[in-house]
C-alpha cells in the first residue's frame, strides 16, 4: 500500500538537479533521515540551494507520516 505522501501531485522540487517530490519521498521511505543524506543520494540543494527549505518541509512531513504507521 502506498503511503498518503504519494497521493499528492508530483512536482519538481529541485530544478537544478531535476529532483521530483516523489523521488524525495521515496528516498525518505527507504531510510534517508536528514537533508544531508538526501543531498548525497539525490543531489538536492547542491546547486542554487533555493530548494533547501522545501526539502526540509517534505522531510518533516514525511517523517511525521512514517512515524504514524
Ligand atoms: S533548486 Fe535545488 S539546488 Fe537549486
Amino acid at each position: 500500500m502506498k503511503s498518503p505522501l504519494h497521493q499528492k501531485p508530483d512536482y519538481l522540487v529541485c530544478t537544478c538537479m531535476e529532483v521530483m517530490y516523489s523521488q524525495i519521498v521515496e528516498a525518505i521511505e527507504n531510510g534517508s533521515k536528514s537533508f544531508q543524506e538526501l543531498s548525497e543520494s539525490l543531489g538536492v540543494g547542491t546547486g542554487c540551494s533555493s530548494c533547501i527549505d522545501e526539502v526540509m518541509q517534505i522531510l518533516k512531513e514525511a517523517n511525521a507520516s512514517i512515524d504514524k504507521k
